[in-house]
């Protein structure tokens, strides 16, 4: 029998999911949440959820799951639940997504490095006044978290020009560029001129972008100060602290993609802060059209016995 999969979403529509599915795995079952709410799925059949942000009920209703799908890269929507149930969490490792991340990124730090927010301010004033630019080989990029994303951002960042260099929990190398283990922390920030966050959101990583860290940033670098780009998960900053930053000049500038609370209310003083650049989470979006056949295909390998590929560690959380 072949084994049916839900689509369990939370903001996002679940129909291009399904339909994109439905080509990858014929024959088979796609149930979206208003099919199972009008018992026209049996949840017993459900085997396989994806899921981005899903509803923790849903997940332990379904007694004979064997594993979760996260539609995003990362994983935290899911391991933050409440009464998860005891099955692998697959997540997105693909060459779209890092692609559209890259782009961001790429995007976000050549803002800060060629002086848009100046620029922008001049073109206000109809002002026409040049600002001395320092070229990419004198700006050093911290990658703050340095896995499948911040490394391939890292690559193109390094082509053209800038000095990259990444910090990761385990320090392992990455060949052609310096690393620094979680316990250099003060030796990489020291270094870094934008600071590129890049990390999941675990128990270890919550709050980590606070004034303390932002003040260990090179201050004394060729752009008269450190900048930030957050594309990490809104949890790893403090905004208070991003935004009396920004105010007095600790931070010259920042590119926010994520936030606390996402939307972010309309009320947040973030929308007007200085400086500060602000994107609704499209950093890098997940697209069915790429993502689906990658998750078909990893369900067929692990029916076939050949086990799931993109496994998260649930002890380290991601
Ligand atoms: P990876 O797991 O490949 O990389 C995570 C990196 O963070 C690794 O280098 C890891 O170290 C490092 N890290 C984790 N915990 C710590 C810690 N406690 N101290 C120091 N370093 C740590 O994830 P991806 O690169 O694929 O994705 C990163 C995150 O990007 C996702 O978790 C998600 O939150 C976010 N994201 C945001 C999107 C958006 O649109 N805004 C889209 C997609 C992803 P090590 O290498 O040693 O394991
Ligand atoms: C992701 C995201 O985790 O979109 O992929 O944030």
């Amino acid at each position: 029998m072949p084994k049916d999969l839900l689509i369990a979403v939370t903001g996002w529509d679940p129909c291009p999911w399904a339909l994109r599915l439905a080509d990858a795995l014929p024959g088979r079952a796609i149930v979206t949440e208003p099919m199972l709410d009008a018992g026209e799925a049996d949840p017993r059949a459900i085997a396989y959820v994806l899921a981005w942000k899903p509803d923790p009920k849903r997940l332990a209703s379904l007694p004979n799951l064997e594993a979760i799908f996260s539609l995003g890269a990362g994983v935290d929507h899911i391991l933050a639940l409440d009464d998860l149930p005891d099955v692998p969490v697959a997540r997105i490792v693909s060459p779209d997504l890092t692609a559209r991340m890259t782009e961001y990124v790429v995007w976000q730090t050549l803002h800060h490095h060629r002086r848009g927010f100046a620029y922008a301010a001049s073109q206000g004033r109809r002002e026409w006044r040049e600002r001395r630019q320092p070229a990419a080989g004198e700006v050093s990029v911290g990658m703050l978290g340095f896995g499948t994303l911040g490394q391939d951002a890292g690559d193109v960042l390094k082509r053209l020009g800038f000095d990259v260099v990444g910090w990761r929990r385990s320090g392992e190398p990455v060949e052609g560029f310096e690393v620094f283990g979680a316990d250099r922390l003060d030796a990489f920030l020291g270094r870094t001129d934008i600071l590129v966050c890049l990390l999941p959101l675990t128990p270890d990583t919550r709050g980590v972008l606070d004034r303390s860290l932002f003040e260990r940033l090179r201050r004394d670098g060729p752009l008269g100060g450190p900048s930030l780009v957050n594309a990490g998960r809104g949890g790893l900053q403090v905004e208070a602290d991003i935004l009396s930053c920004l105010e007095d000049g600790t931070l010259k500038g920042a590119s926010l993609d994520v936030f606390e609370e996402e939307p972010l209310p309309a009320d947040s003083p973030l929308w007007e802060a200085p400086n500060l650049f602000v994107t609704p989470h499209c950093a890098a979006v997940s697209d069915p059209r790429a993502l689906a056949g990658l998750i078909a295909s990893n369900i067929e390998a692990h029916e076939r016995g050949e086990g799931l590929r993109d496994l998260v560690d649930l002890g380290r959380g991601y």
